[in-house]
């Protein structure tokens, strides 16, 4: 997985009055009780959207009053903790994790373990480095809700150690509109943010939200030695696909006459694999009818994008398939006869991550009306039934393939009060029920269109 983790700030807080995000779009402060203001941006309280794990809070101002609340999940038997969200399928939304240690198990290494979004492994969450050095740490993730509830889980792997719990400081989850990377095809494939950056700028704020509407993040990415222009930016974001923020526009790494911009950017190596590229050009110059900058854009030797002509009000090319490995270069060479150099307002980059396999839908709808039913669920029936496969509901054997449905439900022994739903009869793929020693009440339901059924 790359590395999507970048620091971020610690006590700066976005002033400005804007206007709210929308009421589609959910910002949780975890393990809080009360609802948080951060600028104009209103987090509440994460009970609604969960219902396990344990809160705390940790003894220290200094932080974002988001993060200085948790959730975290001691329970090492449950495979998986998840947040549930109400969702418009097929609408896309943008995730955002936030994950800040701040020692509050009591040790000195935060735990390490795995995100997963609905039925697909998303990253590993480590937060070491970014704790070390005095930060919070984030996740980003694009992806098209594949049903009318989207489920972000947390769940131990191998290195998580023993005795340590995955924690959670913050959820974002935003509405896209449709434009916003919309030459991807999201059925098959979600984006995972790796960086997000803006050239030429003397300062280092990170901007974000109300100047990005979705509350991305885009840093300041410096490259020594290379000319810079600031300008007043004029762009219309919305006249971009991808919705930037208007400030992105406003400073520049550029070249005199006649020769190449060069950035190395990100400024980290980039594991193998397919990229979504974003870049963002804009004009600083009033606009004159003999001198355009007009100049291609290649990508490690690769041509990219010809004869971008970048004008007053701004211009935005995007890549979807890119593959990429190791260190990337942006080479962009003025048009023959330009009389002025390239230049680049920003950039970002996201990877294209498969989308795995989700439980047939009539068998996941199947398990929460049985779930329904029942007084005390096992704590990690939350999320897709059987997948990821190592992190399907305790008592569930399911197909290894697709399409992926129940095989057996061993619920022997796990104390369970409440009713069995007739709707178990709709597991039309299972051949083995077990539910031997619980208090299970009513009359067992009518179990006959279960024609593989071999014991009960
Ligand atoms: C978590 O909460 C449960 C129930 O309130 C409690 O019994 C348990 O001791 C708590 N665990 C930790 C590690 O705080
Ligand atoms: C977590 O990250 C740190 C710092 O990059 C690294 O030293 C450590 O090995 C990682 N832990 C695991 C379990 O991968
Ligand atoms: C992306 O959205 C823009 C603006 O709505 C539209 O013009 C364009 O055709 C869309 N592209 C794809 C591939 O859907
Ligand atoms: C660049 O775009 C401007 C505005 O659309 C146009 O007038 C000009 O001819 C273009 N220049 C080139 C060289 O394509
Ligand atoms: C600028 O880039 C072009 C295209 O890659 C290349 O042919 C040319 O040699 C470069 N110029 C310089 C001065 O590096
Ligand atoms: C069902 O689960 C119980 C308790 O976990 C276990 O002892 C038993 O062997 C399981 N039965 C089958 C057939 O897997």
């Amino acid at each position: 997985m790359s590395a999507s983790v970048f620091l971020l700030w610690l006590v700066s807080i976005p002033l400005a009055i804007h206007a709210l995000p929308q009421s589609r779009d959910y910002l949780l402060s975890c393990g809080s009780n009360a609802e948080i203001e951060e600028g104009s941006l209103k987090y509440v309280p994460d009970n609604d959207y969960i219902s396990t794990g344990n809160t705390t809070t940790l003894t220290r101002t200094d932080i974002l009053p988001r993060l200085q609340t948790l959730r975290f999940f001691p329970n090492a038997n449950a495979r998986k903790h998840c947040y549930t969200f109400p969702v418009i399928r097929g609408a896309r939304y943008l995730v955002k994790t936030v994950y800040f240690y701040g020692g509050f198990d009591g040790g000195k290494v935060p735990p390490v373990f795995d995100q997963i979004i609905d039925g697909t492994k998303w990253t590993t969450v480590n937060t070491t480095e970014d704790f070390a050095g005095g930060g919070s740490s984030y996740y980003e993730v694009v992806v098209a809700a594949q049903s009318k509830s989207l489920s972000v889980c947390l769940a131990r792997n191998q290195q998580t150690a023993a005795g340590s719990s995955p924690f959670i400081s913050s959820v974002e989850v935003h509405y896209l509109e449709s434009s916003v990377y919309n030459s991807t095809n999201f059925d098959r494939a979600m984006l995972m943010t790796v960086a997000r950056s803006r050239f030429g700028s003397q300062d280092d704020e990170i901007i974000s939200y109300p100047d990005d509407i979705y509350n991305r993040l885009w840093d300041s990415f410096k490259e020594e030695g290379s000319p810079f222009v600031s300008s007043q930016s004029k762009v219309n974001p919305t006249a971009f696909w991808n919705i930037p923020p208007e400030k992105a526009f406003a400073s520049a790494v550029t070249a005199s006459r006649g020769k190449n911009v060069t950035v190395k950017w990100p400024g980290f190596p980039l594991s193998s694999g397919f990229y979504y590229i974003g870049l963002y050009f804009q004009d600083n110059r009033s606009p004159s009818p003999y001198s355009w900058r007009v100049f291609d854009v290649e990508i490690n030797g690769q041509m990219f994008f010809q004869n971008i002509n970048a004008t007053e009000s701004g211009q935005g090319v995007v890549g979807t398939n890119w593959p990429l490995s190791g260190q990337t270069v942006l080479n962009l060479s003025p048009a023959l006869n330009s009389p002025v150099g390239p230049l680049i307002n920003a950039a970002e980059i996201l990877q294209l991550l498969p989308f795995g396999s989700r439980t047939l839908a009539r068998d996941a709808v199947a398990m929460e009306e049985v779930k329904k039913e029942l007084g005390n669920p096992p704590e990690d029936w939350t999320g897709d039934p059987c997948m990821p496969l190592p992190h399907s509901w305790t008592g569930l054997s399911c197909t290894p393939g697709e399409p992926i449905r129940v095989l057996s439900l061993n619920l022997t022994g796990y104390g369970l009060s409440g009713k069995l739903s007739p709707s178990i009869a709709r597991l039309t793929a299972i051949t083995n029920i077990w539910l031997g020693d619980n208090k299970l009440s009513g009359k067992i339901p009518d179990l006959s269109p279960l024609k593989a059924l071999e014991t009960l």
